[in-house]
């Protein structure tokens, strides 16, 4: 899926600039590149700032790899499917290289693979992981040099990824990098690889941040990490993940802060209390437990026991007002037996989450459970996964009919093509497609009234 960037920079950065300089660099003397993104947001984000980054060195986006000089693919490797998928897209563009194209791979496969890539696809130039993306600039002036095989694969930085310029490509909701990599050792996870160790940015420069998104316009920003709630303020004020939280909502001009992902290990009540103190921290915590059986859990080293996450979903449910939980899940681990799986429906009973997304197990390059037999086969993890989902359809199908009659505030971002219809989601982060005789609402906070539920979103009106 190609996720183009369609803000102008005069918006990113303030001022009505020469669309045409940024920087001091004229845009486009360097060349076009076009950047497709595939995965999580926290690879959304990095594309975002790649883009700025390629931007402020006079390259000009476009929106096909046809009028692009430089081609890029933001890759993902959490499962195979998704692997794979890239080396499929790479095939597509073999014949550009005899273009004069230059071709990219960045991300989580750039790392993973690294120089391989250049083997199973010598029309590359550039390969690039994310925890190198500091080092784009040097890389790229070895790619203008003429340098046929570019790669930055190191993960030993301790460097996160700062820019000057971000290119982002959404006007209302900005992300926000707060902790790049993760320490923790999920056995079934590239994460800790592909990313490398866990970084925390300082905090003052995440708040520098924050305030000029607000003055550029922005009134919600997403703070993205791996396991976000990990944070630790590298300075010397060693701001808590909370305490960053109230800080970031009490900058002029914010409206809603959101957060993701969190890991149930770091989650602590003081995360419940902001957000019951503070109204502008979103009541929506997404927090993966990926199964719902002890055994399984300690296979996965994922750090708590069942009964140690319920603690903390029963945290948030004594907290002074609803909190909106989801959840990722993965069915059919090495050895997980059907009672096990039995154990992750009745966890799915006893949360009713919000939503969920779900996975079947896929064996990952250097992650510690390759070595286990991978077995579940692959029907029983297809069948176990479809009565997940139905589970969940109907739990969710009855959390949302007793919303209806509910108002909730609204930031509108979608507008229909069908007349009067727009669409945009809740504090809680539900999703919600409403009439309004408005004529323009995009950017703005309205009530909506909920009218009608089905198990993936809500329908309402505008009430005024
Ligand atoms: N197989 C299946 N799902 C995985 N995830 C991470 N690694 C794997 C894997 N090897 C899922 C987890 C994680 C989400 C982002 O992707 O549920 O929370
Ligand atoms: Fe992967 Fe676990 Fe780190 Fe999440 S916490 S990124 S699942 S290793």
């Amino acid at each position: 899926m190609s996720k183009p960037f369609d803000v102008g920079l005069e918006r990113l950065t303030g001022r009505a600039p020469d669309p045409e300089m940024v920087l001091g660099v004229t845009v486009g003397q360097r060349g076009t590149f076009f950047l497709e993104t595939f995965g999580c947001q926290m690879n959304d984000h990095d594309s975002e700032k790649v883009a700025g980054l390629l931007h402020a060195r006079g390259y000009q986006q476009v929106d096909t790899p046809e009028a692009a000089s430089l081609i890029l693919y933001n890759t993902c490797s959490i499962r195979e499917k998704a692997a794979q998928k890239v080396f499929s897209r790479l095939g597509e563009y073999r014949e550009k290289q005899g273009e004069g194209k230059v071709i990219g791979v960045l991300g989580c496969v750039a790392q993973q693979e690294g120089e391989d890539i250049f083997k199973r696809a010598p029309w590359v130039s550039l390969v690039c992981g994310s925890a190198s993306y500091s080092k784009l600039p040097g890389m790229l002036a070895q790619l203008e040099a003429g340098n046929q095989r570019v790669t930055g694969l190191d993960t030993d930085t301790d460097e996160t990824f700062e820019t000057e310029v971000t290119r982002r490509d959404n006007p209302w909701r900005a992300y926000l990098t707060i902790i790049e990599g993760c320490d923790k050792a999920c056995t079934y996870c590239v994460v800790p690889f592909t990313r490398g160790p866990e970084r925390s940015r300082a905090s003052d420069a995440i708040l520098r941040e924050v305030r000029q998104l607000a003055e550029l316009g922005y009134s919600e920003v997403q703070l993205l990490g791996q396991t976000v709630n990990s944070y630790a303020d590298p300075t010397a004020r060693r701001m808590r993940f909370s305490e960053l939280l109230l800080a970031v909502a009490e900058v002029r001009g914010i409206r809603r802060v959101r957060f993701t992902t969190s890991h149930p290990s770091d989650f602590t009540p003081d995360i419940v209390k902001a957000i019951e103190g503070e109204p502008k921290i979103c009541d929506h915590v997404h927090l993966p437990v990926q199964s719902g059986s002890t055994r399984v859990l300690r296979a996965m080293q994922r750090t708590y026991s069942r009964e140690e996450y319920l603690e903390k979903i029963a945290l948030m449910r004594g907290a002074n007002k609803p909190i909106g939980i989801t959840t990722d899940i993965i069915v059919g681990f090495p050895g997980e037996t059907e009672s096990e799986f039995e154990e992750t429906l009745s966890l799915l009973e006893e949360v009713r989450y919000d939503s969920m997304f779900s996975f079947k197990y896929s064996p990952r390059p250097n992650t510690p459970s390759l070595s286990m037999s991978d077995s579940v086969s692959e029907e029983e993890k297809s069948r176990r996964l479809a009565v997940l989902q139905d589970k969940q359809r109907e739990i969710q199908a009855a959390k949302n009919a007793r919303l209806v009659g509910e108002q909730f505030e609204v930031l509108v971002s979608g507008k229909s093509r069908r007349e009067n219809q727009w669409s945009g989601y809740t504090t809680s982060h539900r999703m919600i497609n409403f009439a309004s005789q408005e004529r323009e609402l995009l950017g703005t906070y309205v009530q909506v009234r909920v009218t009608g539920a089905g198990p993936n979103s809500l329908a309402g009106e505008h009430a005024v």
